[in-house]
């Protein structure tokens, strides 16, 4: 099955950094934020294209709160898993409502997912 994936991951040509952590995992993890976030355009929260090493609260035409405006933070992989293990605790105030993720292979995982979205404007 493993096997499986990685072959139709290097026919879609994805990166293979990607492959280290399960990005694949990752993706069905990222069902838990389709409720609320799209990948190439604004919900109920930022599109996430291109969030890894995106500035926080920078995209356009997103009403962010003030606590993510100000935060001075940018989304690497420390600052994303922090956030994932429950957002208000990395930046009180946010209006972000998520209990967080607590188990962190599904984490990595999320972000090596992540890290695959091409950066959408
Ligand atoms: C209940 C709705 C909701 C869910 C579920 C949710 N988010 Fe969010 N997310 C938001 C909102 C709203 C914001 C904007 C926060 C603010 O402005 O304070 C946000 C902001 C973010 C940001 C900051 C983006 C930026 O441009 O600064 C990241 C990263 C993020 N979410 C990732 C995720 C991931 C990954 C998941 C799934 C594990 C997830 N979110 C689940 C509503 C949600």
């Amino acid at each position: 099955m493993r096997k499986w994936i990685v072959a139709v991951a290097m026919i879609a040509g994805l990166p293979a950094a990607a492959m280290a952590a399960d990005a694949e995992n990752g993706k069905t993890v990222f069902n838990k934020c389709k409720a609320c976030h799209q990948v190439d355009k604004n919900a109920v929260g930022p599109h996430l294209g291109g969030v890894v090493g995106r500035k926080a609260g920078s995209v356009e035409g997103f009403a962010y709160s003030d606590a993510v405006k100000k935060s001075g933070l940018t989304w690497d992989e420390a600052t994303l898993d922090k956030w994932l293990q429950g957002p208000s605790k990395l930046v009180p105030g946010t209006h972000m409502i998520f209990a967080g993720i607590k188990d962190e292979g599904d984490r990595a995982d999320l972000i090596a997912y992540l890290k695959t979205l091409p950066a959408a404007k």
